[in-house]
C-alpha cells in the first residue's frame, strides 16, 4: 500500500489550514484561570444552584470525556488527510476541556462530594441517554452513510449538547458570579464553536459524494436526528434545572443552538427563535469574547496568550 503524507503547502485547502492555525491558536489550559477566586462566591451560593453547577459540570465532563476519543473514530475513518488532522488536533482540545472541569471540581467541592457527582454521572438516565446515542454513531460507522450520520452526531454534540450546561455558569459570570470558572466555559464554548463550524463544514463536503435522491435523505435523516437529540436534550435539562425557575430560557437558548448547528450544514432553523430571543447575559457568554474574565480577575498572569486572540467570527469560514 502507497502511503500518502500531508501536504499542507497545497494552497486548495485554505479553509482546512485556517481552522488548524485557529484552533492552535486558542490554546489553553485551566491553570491559567485563577479558579480559586471562585471560592468565596461558591460558598455563598444558594444550595440549589450549588447543586445544579455541581451536577452541570459534572454532565459537561462525561460528554468531554467520551468525545476526546469519539472524534478520532471519526478521524480514522475520514480519508481527507487535512479532516484527519484537524479532528485530532481537536480531540486534544476535548481532553483539555475533560481536565478543566475536575480544576474547578478541585477548588468547589471535597473528594467525597466529587465521588458523589462522578457517580450522579453513572446513574443519571437522561444524561448516559443523550451521550449514547451519539456514541452510538461513532461506533458504527461501517460506510461513508454511516460516516456521515457519525459526524452529524459530533455536529449535536459539539453543537447542541453542551448548551444546557453552559447555561447557568454563563447567567452567574454575567452577573459577576464565579467569574474565573465562568471564563473556563467560555473558552470551552468557543472551542466548541469551533468544532461545530468544522465537523458542519466536513460533514458538506462528504455529502458532495452522494447524488441528489440520497444527498436528500441523508439531510433528512440529519434533521431527525438532531430533533431527536434536542428533545433528550429537554428531558436532562429539566433534571439539571428541576429545582431553578430557569428551565424556559435554558430551553429557548438549546433552540438557538440548534438553528446555529443547523445552518453549519446548510439546512434552515427548526425554530422560530433569533438571538434577540436569548438571555443577554447568556449571549454574551455566546459571544466568545473573553472580556469577562479581564472585567473581573485581578490575576491570570498567563492568560494573555488567550486574550491576544482574535475573536472567532464566521466569517472567517466563508471561502
Ligand atoms: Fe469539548
Ligand atoms: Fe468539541
Amino acid at each position: 500500500m502507497r502511503r500518502k503524507a500531508i501536504n499542507w503547502n497545497d494552497i486548495e485547502n485554505k479553509f482546512y489550514d485556517d481552522i488548524y492555525k485557529k484552533q492552535a491558536e486558542q490554546y489553553w489550559l485551566p491553570e491559567e484561570i485563577p479558579v480559586n477566586d471562585d471560592k468565596l462566591v461558591y460558598d455563598n451560593l444558594d444550595k440549589d444552584i450549588k447543586e445544579a453547577y455541581e451536577h452541570i459540570l459534572a454532565g459537561l465532563t462525561l460528554l468531554d470525556t467520551e468525545q476526546t476519543v469519539g472524534i478520532t473514530e471519526i478521524a480514522k475513518r475520514v480519508d481527507n488527510l487535512f479532516q484527519k488532522s484537524i479532528l485530532t488536533l481537536f480531540a486534544g482540545f476535548e481532553s483539555i476541556h475533560a481536565r478543566s472541569y475536575s480544576t474547578i471540581f478541585q477548588t468547589l467541592c471535597n473528594t467525597k462530594r466529587i465521588d458523589e457527582l462522578f457517580l450522579w454521572v453513572e446513574n443519571t438516565k437522561e444524561l448516559q441517554k443523550k451521550v449514547n446515542n451519539i456514541i452510538s454513531k461513532y461506533q458504527n460507522i461501517n460506510d461513508d452513510e454511516d460516516l456521515f450520520m457519525a459526524m452529524i452526531g459530533s455536529l449535536c454534540l459539539e453543537g447542541i449538547c453542551f448548551y444546557s450546561g453552559f447555561y447557568l455558569p454563563l447567567w452567574l459570570a454575567g452577573q459577576g458570579k464565579m467569574v474565573n470558572s465562568g471564563e473556563i466555559i467560555n473558552l470551552i464554548l468557543r472551542d466548541e464553536k469551533l468544532h461545530t463550524i468544522g465537523v458542519g463544514f466536513f460533514a458538506k463536503e462528504l455529502l458532495k459524494k452522494f447524488d441528489e435522491n440520497k444527498k436528500e435523505e441523508l439531510n433528512k435523516k440529519a434533521i431527525s436526528m438532531i430533533k431527536e437529540v434536542y428533545e433528550v436534550e429537554v428531558e436532562y435539562s429539566k433534571v439539571l434545572y428541576e429545582k431553578l425557575p430557569y428551565i424556559d430560557e435554558v430551553i429557548t437558548y438549546i433552540q438557538f443552538n440548534v438553528n446555529y448547528a443547523l445552518s453549519c450544514i446548510d439546512l434552515e432553523p427548526m425554530f422560530d427563535i433569533t438571538e434577540n430571543d436569548v438571555n443577554p447575559i447568556v449571549m454574551n457568554g455566546y459571544s466568545t469574547e473573553t472580556k469577562t474574565h479581564d472585567f473581573f480577575s485581578t490575576k491570570g498572569n498567563g492568560y494573555i496568550k488567550t486574550t491576544k486572540v482574535e475573536e472567532l467570527e464566521d466569517e472567517d469560514f466563508y471561502f
